[in-house]
């Protein structure tokens, strides 16, 4: 529920002229001290029209108004004062949480539209970098978070599972290579051959003539070409599922780059009907300098097809087997200006979609302020970071919970939920430092101290239990003395439908991150300051608000991807 919209709705039956709802909710203010209420509307923007002291009005204002919705409406010199009615708000606001449970924060912005998220998309015989790992974790929580307000997302792996690069592999692999090598370390395997190459191409250029051929044969379809590359498909794959099992990702599809290739003879023919291909040095390219863009290479000189062709494929099949309402594509920034030249393409081909495909940029992982390099020996391995936090979390465990049982099963989910969090929490734009050690703490802003106020209310809940305690149910009476402490928890559960609006609006799951931490804070403040169960008559009362705590944190953690232990 909205506060100012009841100022609002109450003002507009008593003003004198007409001023509509925006106008006013902007007027409103939150006055610096709590005598002077929770919202304050100042009149002075109405005297020169009334012809009449701001004092005055307020002090007309406040006799005329509905009283009877708020605990006090005052004039103070030209303000009016609102002071809400917290002990039936915070009633009502339980009510809802009780009664709507996970469902709380559901709303209908979508009706059901699909929206493909292209996510992820590592490429085939490389390690999965921590950009990879971003995308996953960002285009996964923006599915969660589509679903809750009636959007149907499909989640695709456009694998980077073709080019030129598998021809080099294919012939590094028959030269330096080994099958049993493979089985037993695919990605590094596969690298290392791909390295090696590259060191021995130096002397060797014959080698790029072998590898020229190779990827011929491949595209030809020829039989041994296209095994290892379905081979090295599928090793990579496995390696890459491990991850994705450990995250709790999935997919609805895995159509990669190679996916596309029968399907670009009709983008190329498209573009040349509309006269949209130019000729530029033997390539093919669609001129695009009125978007104040370089021109988009569709075609290279031997026929080649490139990235942004395969993506143009991908978009057309993606509108015509989804028909979605959006088209989202979860990448770094550094491709911010393929993802332009993409959509100005689909423009130039009069596809009146294009405005609905959007590119979700987001910035580095850095580690001591450098960018992560391969050739600076700054490379973080996705799963040893797993590991490490794991490792770390059963650390802390082991000191504040010793006798916990599944101590293995929650560190996996506090250790693996706290590198997603991490992620999750820091604005999708902004680059941002990878210490293990600040993921992985109990305090402060992680996700394992959102997971431990959860694992806190739970346990309240638990103890209660054990006193034959229940919280009120939704349609019992609660009645919660409204102090500070209290207020401020049941501002924040109040918040939680408009907060998963406004991620979903800015494809910001931080903006849930963030919300977790307040909501988490304020719950321990709470916590701190009051004897939750004392046996008096608000008992079930503050059990409730526990409660209605314990079920908004689970179901923001599990938004953002994170697992919510109900011990740890
Ligand atoms: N495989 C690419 C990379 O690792 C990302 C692909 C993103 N998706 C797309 N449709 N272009 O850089």
């Amino acid at each position: 529920m909205d506060f100012k919209k009841q100022v609002v709705s109450s003002l507009q039956q008593v003003l004198p002229i007409e001023l509509t709802a925006e106008q006013l909710t902007a007027l409103l203010e939150i006055p610096k001290n709590d005598q002077m209420g929770d919202l304050a509307f100042p009149t002075f923007i109405l005297a020169k029209s009334l012809h009449q002291s701001p004092v005055k009005i307020a002090t007309d204002l406040a006799e005329k108004i509905d009283q009877s919705k708020f605990e006090k409406v005052q004039a103070v010199g030209p303000y009016l004062n609102f002071f809400l009615n917290k002990q039936q708000l915070g009633e009502q606001i339980l009510k809802t949480v009780l009664q709507q449970q996970a469902a709380y924060g559901e709303q209908d912005l979508g009706h059901g539209g699909n929206v493909p998220i292209d996510m992820s998309s590592p490429n085939i015989a490389k390690p999965m970098s921590m950009g990879h790992l971003r995308s996953t974790v960002i285009g996964n929580s923006l599915a969660y978070l589509l679903t809750k307000v009636n959007y149907h997302p499909i989640k695709i792996n456009h694998l980077g599972d073709w080019g030129t690069q598998f021809g080099k592999l294919i012939t590094a692999y028959q030269k330096w290579g080994s099958e049993a090598e493979v089985k037993a370390d695919p990605i590094n395997k596969l690298l290392a051959y791909y390295v090696r190459f590259h060191q021995e191409d130096v002397d060797h250029p014959e080698l790029d003539d072998e590898a020229r051929a190779w990827f011929r044969r491949l595209e030809a379809g020829d039989p041994e070409a296209i095994k290892l590359w379905k081979w090295f498909r599928e090793v990579s794959l496995q390696t890459f599922m491990k991850v994705y099992q450990r995250l709790h990702v999935e997919f609805d599809s895995y159509n990669g780059e190679a996916f596309y290739n029968d399907k670009m003879a009709e983008i190329v023919e498209i573009l040349e009907k509309k006269q949209l291909l130019k000729e530029s040095q033997g390539a093919q390219i669609v001129d695009l300098s009125k978007y104040d863009l370089n021109p988009a290479l569709i075609k290279k000189t031997d026929g080649a097809t490139l990235y942004i062709t395969r993506d143009l494929a991908a978009a057309l099949y993606r509108k015509r087997t989804y028909n979605f309402v959006q088209s989202l594509y979860v990448v770094g920034n550094e491709q911010t200006n393929h993802f332009k030249q993409l959509k100005a393409v689909l423009k130039e081909m009069g596809e009146d979609w294009a405005d609905q495909v959007h590119h979700i940029p987001f910035g580095l992982i850095t580690q001591g302020g450098h960018k992560l390099s391969t050739r600076a020996g700054r490379v973080i391995l996705l799963e040893k970071v797993l590991d490490d936090a794991v490792e770390l979390a059963q650390q802390q465990i082991e000191q504040k919970n010793p006798s916990l049982k599944n101590k293995a099963a929650v560190a996996e989910e506090v250790g693996v939920g706290a590198v997603i969090f991490h992620d999750l929490k820091n604005e999708r734009l902004n680059n941002f430092d990878f210490n293990l050690d600040e993921v992985v703490r109990f305090e402060g802003e992680t996700g394992p101290y959102v997971q431990y106020s959860h694992a806190r209310a739970q346990s309240i809940l638990r103890k209660a239990q054990a006193l034959d305690a229940k919280p009120a149910a939704a349609t019992a009476n609660i009645a919660i003395a409204p102090t500070a402490d209290t207020w401020s928890v049941l501002k924040q559960l109040n918040d939680f439908p408009m907060i998963i609006q406004r991620a979903v609006k800015e494809y910001e799951p931080s903006v849930v991150a963030k919300y977790a931490l307040h909501l988490a804070k304020a719950f321990n403040q709470y916590y701190a300051h009051t004897r939750v169960l004392e046996q008096d008559d608000q008992l079930t009362s503050r059990l409730a608000l526990v409660k209605s705590v314990a079920i908004v944190l689970q179901e923001a953690l599990r938004l953002l991807g994170v697992a919510a232990p109900d011990e740890m």
